[in-house]
């Protein structure tokens, strides 16, 4: 029968994100060759991002996001430059995607690889794993807000940055985070809240969340303050298992979850339009790491788990297991790159990556 064919839009943007962003297609295209013709994929290149920005004053082309909407998915690697403000290429590319598209549920694994040394000291060998589940439409990313108010003149100069909590917002994260929980070893949601200090948009995030997990007697929920939550990511990870937070706490917490694991560079992330109205996007968590870029030392863990996201989301499950196991192995093997502790090059943990396919 015919393969099916999987079109994907790679979006390497800035920095690291090229290289990184070859990584993951490396993998993804042994894959399909190993495929015995089951499926393949079918790449087209975007140049959108800061030197885009550069040469054209936008970060992506105007009809971009009709052009982007026939895609099966989006692989992105990261924006950001020194020579271009990052809240205008941040806006321009990466949120006008997120945000356009309706990609209302970012999911954050946390994966302990064997082999990488955790700066928690008392981490031992037992595996830790839980998920970030953020909310990526809303909360205080909403764009909301405005400057110099009133004309209050200089010296006197107001910012106001909105959050934005709506019922419906709160309730459709809060139940994929229970729906994940229940494909879970641990069937356990813990919210972030923050609902002390913020009394309107939080209180209504706990409300939600009770009514939510009403309907999910099977698993077991707590809800904890932010503050307390990055104190339990570092002394109980162990109890966590999925932590479903607002837009910026969960900025926050996954890149914390990711350090604890080793490295901003191991950790995934997919950006989810679970209604399937508008494609999904895939990239690794952290930056375009200006400090490192183009040298070939950047770690391509964190890209290559979020190609393992996508085959998720295209239904190729096993072959997502095959690539986790493979990093693990890799890992495990000590080939490692300098942010972990290692010496090895990003296309050297490519190559041992294909070899442990
Ligand atoms: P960053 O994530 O780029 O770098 C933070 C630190 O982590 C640096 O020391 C960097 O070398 C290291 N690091 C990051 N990725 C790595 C990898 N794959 N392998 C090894 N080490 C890695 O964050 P930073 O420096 O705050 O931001 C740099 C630029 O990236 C800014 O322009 C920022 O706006 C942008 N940014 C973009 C994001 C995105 O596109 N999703 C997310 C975060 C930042
Ligand atoms: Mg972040």
């Amino acid at each position: 029968s015919a393969p099916r064919t999987f079109r994907i839009a790679a979006i390497p943007a800035d920095g690291v994100g090229t290289e990184v962003v070859a990584a993951g297609r490396a993998v993804l295209d042994a894959l399909a060759a190993g495929s015995s013709g089951r499926f393949a994929f079918d790449w087209t290149d975007f140049p959108w991002g800061c030197g885009y920005y550069e040469k054209t004053g936008r970060m992506m082309d105007e009809d971009g996001l009709e052009v982007l909407q026939d895609f099966d998915a989006l692989y992105f690697g990261a924006v950001g430059w020194p020579s271009v403000p990052d809240h205008v290429s941040l806006w321009g590319l990466r949120l006008r995607i997120c945000q356009n598209f309706d990609q209302w549920a970012n999911v954050r694994p946390v994966h302990f690889h064997p082999g990488i040394t955790s700066p928690l000291r008392k981490a031992d060998d037992t595996p830790l794993d839980w998920v970030v589940v953020r909310e990526n439409s809303e909360g205080e990313y909403a764009g909301l807000g405005g400057r110099n108010l009133a004309g209050r003149g200089p010296g006197n100069e107001v910012a106001l940055q909105t959050s934005l909590f709506t019922e419906k917002g709160c309730e459709r994260i809060m139940r994929f985070a229970f729906d994940l929980a229940r494909e879970r070893d641990r069937k356990k949601v813990s919210s972030v809240t923050k609902s002390n200090a913020q009394q309107h948009g939080m209180v209504l995030w706990d409300e939600v969340f009770e009514r939510v997990a009403a309907d999910y007697p099977d698993v077991e929920t707590e809800s904890v303050l932010v503050d307390a939550m990055s104190a339990t990511f570092v002394l109980h990870p162990e109890d966590l298992s999925v932590v479903v937070a607002s837009n910026l706490n969960a900025d926050i917490l996954s890149d914390l979850g990711s350090a604890l694991a080793g490295s901003l560079g191991l950790a995934a992330s997919a950006n989810l339009n679970p209604d399937h109205r508008f494609p999904s996007m895939f990239e690794p968590v952290h930056g375009s790491a200006p400090d490192i870029a183009g040298r070939g030392l950047a770690n391509p863990i964190g890209a290559i788990g979020s190609a393992a996201l996508m085959l998720d989301h295209f239904g190729l499950e096993e072959e997502a297991t095959r690539v986790r196991k493979a990093l693990d192995a890799t890992t495990g093997s000590g080939l490692l790159t300098p942010d972990v502790g290692g010496t090895a090059t990003t296309d050297q943990v490519v190559a041992a990556v294909l070899d442990n396919l």
